[in-house]
């Protein structure tokens, strides 16, 4: 596989293209000479109640910061959603639901989730919760996810979902964090025929961080013990609530959600998005890269717990009147061919999931892909973390037959939706890229001084200019978003991503280049690792790197010094991986721990975090100079003692 290797869009991608690769070209064009043009086109994709006047009003120099799109402009997200399809789609489906267990499934028409979104909405009012209020959300995969969501954003209040696969730790921190005084959940979840108990969780982490009230959405029917007077049973007052609630005006740049994510530093941040502009950008992006049209289904597997299934299963679909599945379970349960079941069982058109589920499955081979026809898809897309060019490949071949485009698109919480992805019947495409920007957004690739490199280059990724769905801040701590985003490069955002943009002008994006881990494709920072170590009392010091994992892409390697007198133990490092798993989640668990007598320090004392990589890389030849550190003979005992 070369660089060169590009492959075209498929005939039948090309006749059918909502945006031909000329009229890409056009829009970047529009999009750079006038911009006002441009991006009013994308703002009027919505329903306002009141239109916007204003366009853009952005400034990333630190002395007159701003990021504000449509300013004047008012609406509600959750009557963009619903309200403005029930006249022309009513009947249609919105959500369809596949439970984890392939025999249950379930729909939604846009007339029923508008009515249970309302009955929602009124749910959260009776409990006293309004314009501007957070609303922590820790729910399973299941329409009432979806519900709540709009419930929220109908009111006006601030959503904060919280992956159910979080611990009670990590969701008491995100409910203290931003002072939810409400929260919604379920009484256990599912997951691969396992139970989750979520209303467990939940109890544990109010402990630590109280809220006023719970609404508790019943799921699997067990048995969980109620707090009088703090937590209601969505199922027992439902039918007594109104499905009519009118939406509340918001303006573009109210709140509309909080998602809280990893960053290299300290606890997670609260990424706070915006209600225009974020909506905006999600229902164009929608469009444009998977070229959707109307009553097609679309499937994306992400969780709503991350900012895939916000942008990309709730309110991108929503917003155009998409048919959304939302899948409760797992690939690889009941066996490897789930996937590829359900889109023959739903006739998808449009498939979006994460390299790391790829990878995993092509390791099953092409039998279990075969064993469903998958004749419905037009479309493949990928997002998560970088995907390398066999599962990629595999992914064109195998799964789509070499007749569905692969979409490989690359963005974050913090962008709200897709940035740079090849744009559906129009982008060639290459494996392991995912080539240009889409127009309006200027990457630029640049040098230690924060100069834009031109042609083909490689290093920090950055973008000199906002977007309509760029978040505005970190939930109560502006200074933490000044500082994380806009302090490396001044006058520029900076993604933490490293890229590459090759003689053609695509762009490959190289992973991250600071101390965030991407695991399957979530996002950990090693700090918050290094933390739950810590806490472990036989732990004086830890230090956490990323190392690349066949399946995972990156696999958490850990550096353990003990205290004095402690023991190294196979069962001390069992009850360090339970230590991590029980303070942030499963899925941050240790793939190595390694015993450090020492951890490799420069003399005012900062780890080296570089020849830690390295080590656990198994890449001792390529060290650089360790004449600085302290104790250069540390080194030496890694590299001897490395496990594996
Ligand atoms: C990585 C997920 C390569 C990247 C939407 C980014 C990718 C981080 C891609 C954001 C891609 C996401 N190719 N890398 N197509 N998509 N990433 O916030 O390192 O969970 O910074 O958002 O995932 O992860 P987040």
């Amino acid at each position: 596989m070369t660089e060169q290797t590009r492959i075209p869009q498929p005939a039948s991608a090309v006749a059918r293209a909502g945006m031909t690769l000329d009229q890409y070209q056009a829009a970047c064009e529009q999009a750079r000479r006038d911009p006002e043009t441009y991006w009013r086109g994308v703002g009027e994709r919505l329903d306002w109640i009141k239109p916007f006047t204003r366009i853009k009003d952005v400034s990333f120099d630190r002395a007159d910061f701003r990021i504000r799109w449509f300013e004047d402009g008012v609406l509600n997200a959750a009557a963009n959603c619903l309200d403005r399809h029930q006249a022309e789609r009513g009947e249609q489906v919105a959500v369809i639901w596949e439970g984890d267990d392939p025999d249950q499934s379930r729909t939604l028409t846009y007339r029923e989730l508008h009515a249970e979104t309302c009955r929602m909405a009124n749910a959260l009012k009776d409990m006293g919760a309004g314009r501007g209020d957070r609303v922590t959300i820790y729910l399973p995969m299941i329409p009432e996810a979806a519900v709540a969501m709009l419930a929220c954003a109908r009111i006006g209040a601030i959503h904060s979902v919280v992956f159910a696969g979080f611990s009670p730790d990590s969701l008491a921190g995100r409910i203290e964090d931003c002072g939810s005084r409400f929260l919604i959940t379920a009484d256990e979840g599912r997951r691969g025929g396992k139970r989750i108990p979520l209303k467990a969780n939940v109890d544990a982490a109010l402990e630590k961080a109280p809220v006023d009230k719970v609404l508790l959405v019943r799921c699997t029917g067990a048995d969980v013990p109620l707090a009088e007077g703090r937590d209601i049973v969505w199922n027992d007052i439902r039918e007594r609530l109104s499905d009519d609630c009118p939406p509340e005006p918001m303006g573009a740049e109210d709140p509309l959600f909080i998602l809280y994510t990893s960053g290299s530093t300290g606890k997670p941040k609260g990424v706070l998005h915006t209600t225009g502009g974020y909506l905006a950008w999600a229902s164009w992006t929608h469009e444009r890269v998977f070229d959707y049209r109307p009553g097609e289904i679309y499937w994306c597997t992400a969780d709503v717990g991350w900012v895939t299934g916000h942008s990309y299963i709730v309110y991108g679909p929503l917003a155009n009147g998409a048919t959304t599945l939302m899948f409760e379970g797992v690939p690889n349960w009941p066996d490897h061919s789930r996937f590829w079941r359900v889109i023959d069982k739903h006739q998808v058109r449009i498939f979006y999931t994460a390299p790391t589920a790829i990878r995993a499955l092509m390791r099953e081979g092409e039998a279990p892909v075969k064993a469903a026809s998958r004749a419905s898809l037009r479309l493949l897309g990928t997002v998560g973390e970088p995907i390398n060019p066999e599962a990629w490949l595999w992914y064109w071949r195998v799964v789509g037959d070499e007749r569905c485009p692969v979409v490989d698109t690359w963005w974050q919480t913090e962008t709200g939706g897709v940035l740079i992805s090849p744009i559906c019947g129009a982008t060639p495409m290459k494996p392991g890229s995912a080539t240009r920007p889409l127009p309006g957004v200027f990457p630029a690739i640049v040098d230690e001084a924060g100069k834009p490199k031109e042609g083909p280059a490689e290093g920090p990724l950055c973008l000199v200019d906002s977007w309509p769905g760029q978040m505005r801040t970190v939930w109560g701590d502006h200074q933490r978003f000044l500082d994380t985003y806009f302090s490396t490069f001044p006058g520029k955002y900076f993604t933490g991503d490293g890229a590459r943009r090759d003689a053609d002008g695509d762009y490959w994006i190289t992973g991250r280049i600071d101390d965030v881990l991407n695991v399957s494709g979530h996002r950990l920072g090693t700090a918050e690792i290094e933390s739950a170590l810590v806490g472990h009392p036989a732990v004086a010091e830890a230090a956490v790197v990323g190392y690349p994992h066949d399946i995972k892409g990156q696999g958490v390697w850990c550096y353990v010094t003990l205290k004095q007198g402690e023991t190294p133990s196979d069962e001390l490092k069992k009850a360090l991986v339970n230590e991590v798993r029980n303070e942030i989640s499963p899925i941050a668990a240790p793939d190595v721990i390694q015993w450090a007598p020492g951890l490799p320090k420069t003399r005012s004392g900062k780890i080296m975090r570089r020849i830690l990589r390295k080590i656990a890389e198994g890449e001792f030849g390529s060290l650089g100079d360790t004449s600085t550190l302290a104790d250069p003979a540390v080194v030496d005992d890694l590299i001897r003692n490395r496990p594996g």
